[in-house]
C-alpha cells in the first residue's frame, strides 16, 4: 500500500530512521519515538518501511481475528533461514503450520503439564542446590536462562544439558542463540548498500555455530530413533504422531526446525518473565512480603517442601505478579498483523488509514500495555493487584496480549505459566532476595527482552518466621 503514516519529524528521514533501527536497541528506540508519534507511525530504513502501532485502542483493533491475522516482520522472515516454516515462523497459509499445530497441541494439554511437573521441580531443585552453596550475588537473567533452557530441553526432548550439574555452560545454547541472532542482524542489512557483502561475512563466521547446532539436533533425532524408545515428550510426537485430522506427519527437515524453535521459544521468554518479576519484587519490600506470605500459607514452614501440581495454579498472588511483569515487559515484545481484506483502521479518528492485505503493522506490546487510555494514570507502575477481578472490570478488551492472539497465539503459554509460578513459589519460599539499590533497570534486546546486569543476593529464610 502507498499509505504514509506519521514519521519522525524534523530530520532527514532516511538517515534518522536507519540510525533508529541500527543501534542494537530497536525496541527502546521505537518506544522513545512512539512517545511522540503514537499511536501509529512508520519508520523507514532505506527501502524497508516499518509501521508501528503503540496505542491500545488501535492495537486491540489489529487483534481482531475476524479482520486481521499474523504476519512475519522482516526479523522473523530472517529466522526462516534457520527454522523455516516451523510453528513460530510459518506463514498462516503454509500447510506445515496446521500439521505441526495438530501434532503438538496434545503435548500442551493439562494432562501433559501434569507429566512435566516433576521434571520442572527437579530442575529447579538443582539450581537451588547450587545457590545454597553460593556466596555473593547471582546474575538473575543468566541463572533463569539456564533453568528454563534445562527445563524445556528435559520436558520436550528428554535431553539433559547439565546446566547445574556441570561447571561449564553447555556450548549448545550459546551456539544456537548466536546462530539465530546473526539471522536477525542480517535482516537489518538487507536494504542497506553493501549489506550483501557484510551478510556474507556474517554467514562465514557463523557457519561453525550452525554446523554444531545442526549436528547436535540431528543426533538427538538419530539416537531417539535408534533406541526405538517411546516417551511422553514433544520429540516422540514429532517423530511418530500424525495430525489427527489430516493424517499428515512432519518431515525430517521440519522436525529439525521444530526442535530448534521449541528450544528457543521455550526458554528465553520465560527466563525474562521470571527475571523481571524478581526485579520488581526486589524493589518493593511490601509486595515481596505479600508474595512470601502466599508461599508460606501454601507450602508451610519447611523450605524443602515442593508444591503439588494442583497447588501451582492456586498461587494467585504470584500469578498476578507474573501477569503484571509481562504487562510492563512482555518478553516477546512485538508481533505483526495484516488485514485479511483491504480495510480502514482507526476509522473516524485522526489516525484513519487504509491497509491492504500486503501491508503489515507491528504491535508494540510494552506501549499498548502501558497506554493510560486502557490502564489508567498508574500505567507505568508495577501493581499486581490491577489484575484482581474487581480491578479488571470495565477495562478495554484485547489490550493485554503478552502471549499473542488468535490461532497463532503462544502454544507454550500454560507451560510457561506453570513453570514460572512453580519456580517463583519455591524460590521466594526458600530465599530472601536483596537487589543492589543503585541498580537501574536496563534491557538487553536479544531474540527477546531480558533485564541486563541485574543481580540479587540470596539468603536462606525460615518460612513463616
Ligand atoms: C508464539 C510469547 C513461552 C512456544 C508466541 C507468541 C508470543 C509468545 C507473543 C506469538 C508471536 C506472534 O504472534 O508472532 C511467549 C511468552 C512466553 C512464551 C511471553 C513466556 C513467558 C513459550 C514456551 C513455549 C513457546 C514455554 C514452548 C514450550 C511458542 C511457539 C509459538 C509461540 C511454538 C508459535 C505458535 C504458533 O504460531 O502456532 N509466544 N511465549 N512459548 N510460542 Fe510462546
Amino acid at each position: 500500500g502507498g499509505q504514509r503514516f506519521p514519521h519522525p519529524p524534523g530530520r532527514r528521514p532516511i538517515a534518522y530512521d536507519a540510525l533508529t533501527m541500527r543501534t542494537g536497541t530497536p525496541l527502546a528506540n521505537v518506544m522513545r519515538v512512539g512517545q511522540d508519534l503514537g499511536p501509529l507511525f512508520e519508520v523507514r530504513v532505506f527501502s524497508q518501511k516499518f509501521v508501528f502501532v503503540t496505542g491500545a485502542e488501535l492495537a486491540a483493533e489489529l487483534c481482531d481475528e475476524t479482520r486481521f491475522h499474523k504476519n512475519l516482520p522482516p526479523a522473523l522472515v530472517a529466522l526462516r533461514e534457520f527454522v523455516g516454516d516451523a510453528l513460530f515462523t510459518a506463514f498462516d497459509h503454509e500447510p506445515n503450520w496446521q500439521t505441526a499445530h495438530g501434532v503438538l497441541m496434545p503435548a500442551f494439554s493439562k494432562a501433559a503439564m501434569r507429566g512435566y511437573h516433576g521434571t520442572m521441580l527437579e530442575t529447579a531443585a538443582e539450581m537451588f542446590a547450587v545457590w545454597d552453596d553460593l556466596e555473593g550475588p547471582i546474575d538473575v537473567t543468566a541463572d533463569m536462562t539456564k533453568l528454563t533452557m534445562e527445563t524445556i530441553s528435559r520436558c520436550a526432548f528428554s535431553r539433559d544439558f547439565g546446566s547445574f550439574t556441570s561447571r561449564e555452560r553447555h556450548p549448545f545454547v550459546d551456539a544456537m542463540i548466536a546462530a539465530l541472532m546473526t539471522g536477525m542482524q542480517k535482516s537489518s542489512l538487507d536494504s542497506i548498500p553493501g549489506g550483501k557483502r557484510i551478510a556474507r561475512r556474517i554467514d562465514e563466521q557463523n557457519a561453525e555455530h550452525r554446523a554444531y547446532v545442526d549436528e547436535l539436533v540431528d543426533a538427538m533425532v538419530r539416537e531417539r530413533r535408534a533406541s526405538g524408545e517411546r516417551r511422553d515428550d514433544l520429540l516422540d510426537r514429532m517423530l511418530y504422531e500424525a495430525n489427527p485430522e489430516t493424517g499428515v506427519r512432519l518431515d525430517d527437515q521440519n522436525i529439525r526446525e521444530q526442535i530448534l524453535t521449541f528450544l528457543v521459544a521455550g526458554h528465553e521468554t520465560t527466563s525474562g518473565a521470571l527475571s523481571f518479576v524478581l526485579y520488581y519484587l526486589s524493589r518493593n519490600p511490601e509486595l515481596l512480603a505479600k508474595a512470601q506470605a502466599e508461599t508460606d500459607a501454601m507450602l508451610g514452614d519447611d523450605p524443602d517442601v515442593e508444591p503439588t501440581f494442583e497447588q501451582v495454579p492456586r498461587f494467585r498472588y504470584l500469578r498476578r505478579c507474573l501477569d503484571e511483569g509481562l504487562r510492563l515487559w512482555p518478553t516477546a515484545p512485538a508481533f505483526a498483523r495484516s488485514p485479511r481484506e483491504t480495510t480502514t483502521i482507526a476509522a473516524g479518528t485522526d489516525h484513519e488509514a487504509v491497509m491492504t492485505p500486503d501491508d503489515w503493522a507491528i504491535v508494540v506490546l510494552p506501549m499498548m500495555q502501558r497506554d493510560p487510555a486502557a490502564w489508567g494514570p498508574t500505567a507505568e507502575e508495577f501493581d499486581p493487584d490491577r489484575f484482581l477481578p474487581e480491578n479488571s472490570k470495565g477495562r478495554m478488551k484485547n489490550v493485554y496480549k503478552p502471549f499473542g492472539t488468535g490461532d497463532r497465539a503462544c502454544i507454550g503459554r500454560q507451560f510457561a505459566l506453570h513453570e514460572a509460578i512453580l519456580v517463583l513459589a519455591r524460590l521466594l519460599h526458600r530465599y530472601d532476595i536483596t537487589g543492589d539499590p543503585d541498580y537501574e533497570l536496563r534491557i538487553d534486546e536479544r531474540l527477546t527482552i531480558v533485564p541486563k546486569g541485574f543481580e540479587v543476593t540470596l539468603t536462606r529464610r525460615t518460612p513463616g518466621a
